[in-house]
Parts: C-alpha cells; structure tokens; sequence
C-alpha cells in the first residue's frame, strides 16, 4: 500500500489509475480505524478496482469544546490494518496541506436545512466542516464511488446532498453500522468509556428497536413514543440530546402517512456523545 501525505503526488498516482481504466473507491475517516470501518474498506474493494482511504483529523468539524485534541490519532496502526484489507493507497495528509497556512479564510461549503437540526443544532458548523472537508476529498481524489457508515445517516445526507447540488459524478454508498455484542455501535468516542459505561451506552440502540417495534406494531403516538424512550436512556443513566422519528429522506418531523422512516439519537455518557439511529420501513 503507497501512502501520500501531499496532494499532488496522490494525484499523479490516481491519474495513472484512470489512465488504466481502473475505477476508484474514497473511504475517507478521521482514522483510529476500528471493524466499522473495515468494512467501509471491503466494500470498496467490491465495488471499485482501486481504493484510497484518507485519514484526517479535521479540526473544521469540531467545535471550540470539542475533543478535537484528545482524539485517537493511530496512524501506524491504522496503516498496518489498511495493509491487512490490500487497501491500495493511504491519504494522510497534515493540516496545512489540506488548509493552508490560513485555515481561518477557507471557503467553505454549507448544506441548508439538514445542516441545522440534530447534531447540526448540538454541534454548530460542524456539517459545514464535514461538508468542506469531504468536497476537498472528492476534489483531490475524484473517485467514481465513496463510502461512508450509516452510523453517521445525517452526515450522509448532507453528502449526498451536496454531491447532488455541485453535480458531482460520484456515487455515495451508505454502508451497514457495525456493532459491538452489546448492539452499542462502533465509534472512536466508544474509546472513552469505562466497561459500565459501555454497557450503559447499549441502551441506545435497545431504544431504538424498541421503538421501531412499537412502529411496526401500528403505534404513531410519535412525540410519546420519543419521550418514552429519552425516559429509557436517562434511566440507563445516559443524558438525551436527541431522539427523534423522522422522515428517512429529508429528516422532518415523521408524519403518518410517511413510510420509510429514519430514528435518529443522540445521548452523552461519561465523556463521550454517542450517535446512533435505526431504519425503518413500514408497509405502504
Ligand atoms: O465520518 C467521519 O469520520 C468524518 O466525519 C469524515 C466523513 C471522514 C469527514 O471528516
């Protein structure tokens, strides 16, 4: 695996690639790579002749109280792992390569409406970093698909969405969340918790399919529903931010007619804020 920490070599590389008709997949992270992402990894690699994986911590999609500077940079783990899935290149890039030496006056892409609400209303500009961030990515890289968890369903829409609006030829694949036994889903922040916390944080997603299972079963008390399940978490001794049904395709409030739903949570344990959501589609 050849790893390029500068754009313009990763660039001469993939211009070869092209030039051989080979189709490439973009698997960006943060790093700190764990089996969710490894499976983003697989994925490429069935679908595209030749994947890159770009591992950067990008300090625009963290807000000033963040965990920007705590969080788990592994690089040579990472690189070791990335070597075990045959992946084809490494983009690991430092901060001036990617901002400059002014990173202040970076222009910057803004998703509307879905930016704003659930984790874009918790964590402000954050989906403009991620959106500025992962154009910079497909501008760099110019893959012809890129991978991206399911874990993150607001993250992925708004890439989607401005993938759509600047008409870029690049597809976006959603890939399965995965899990611990525990059902709690992967995440770098899992890192920070202790083993009763973790076994605590498992209750998000028991919510979840508990809720998609009153869904299922007919109830559309959505507000109750919602609330019951805040009460669940706080039980487990977690603290809400969010929990709400939606509309899987433009994250609205769920209406009753709507059938393809999306339930999106958020909840702080311990040092961590944990993301997590379930789909759910119900007959027409
Ligand atoms: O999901 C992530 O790890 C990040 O938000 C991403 C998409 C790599 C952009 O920094």
């Amino acid at each position: 695996m050849k790893t390029h920490t500068e754009i313009s070599t990763l660039q001469d590389h993939l211009k070869k690639i092209r030039l051989e008709g080979q189709t490439i997949g973009l698997v960006p992270t943060m790093g700190n790579l764990h089996a969710g992402h490894i499976d983003l990894i697989k994925e490429a690699k069935s679908k595209t002749d030749f994947v890159v994986c770009s591992i950067f911590v990008n300090p625009l999609q963290f807000g000033a109280n963040e965990d920007l500077g705590s969080y788990p940079r592994t690089l040579d783990q990472d690189s070791e792992k990335l070597t075990g899935e045959s992946c084809d290149s490494l983009f690991a890039p430092n901060e001036i390569e990617i901002y400059g030496s002014n990173p202040d006056n970076q222009t910057i892409v803004r998703v509307p409406e879905l930016s704003n609400e659930f984790c874009g209303k918790s964590r402000p500009g954050h989906f403009d970093g991620v959106a500025t961030i992962v154009t910079k990515l497909f501008n760099i890289a110019q893959p012809d698909i890129a991978f991206f968890g399911l874990k993150d369903y607001q993250q992925l829409l708004v890439i989607k969405k401005f993938t759509a609006d600047l008409s870029m030829n690049i597809d976006i694949v959603g890939v399965e969340t995965r899990r611990e036994n525990s059902g709690l889903a992967m995440s770098s922040r899992n890192n920070y918790l202790n083993d009763e916390q973790r076994q605590s944080a498992a209750s998000i997603y028991q919510c979840l399919n508990k809720t998609s299972d009153q869904l299922r079963a007919g109830n559309r008390e959505f507000s109750d529903l919602e609330q019951a399940a805040k009460v669940n978490l706080q039980q487990a001794g977690l603290k809400p931010d969010y929990f709400s049904i939606c509309n899987a395709s433009n994250l609205q409030a769920a209406t009753a007619d709507d059938t393809q739903l999306v339930i999106l949570a958020a909840a702080y344990i311990g040092p961590s804020r944990l993301i997590d959501n379930i789909q759910v589609k119900l007959p027409v």
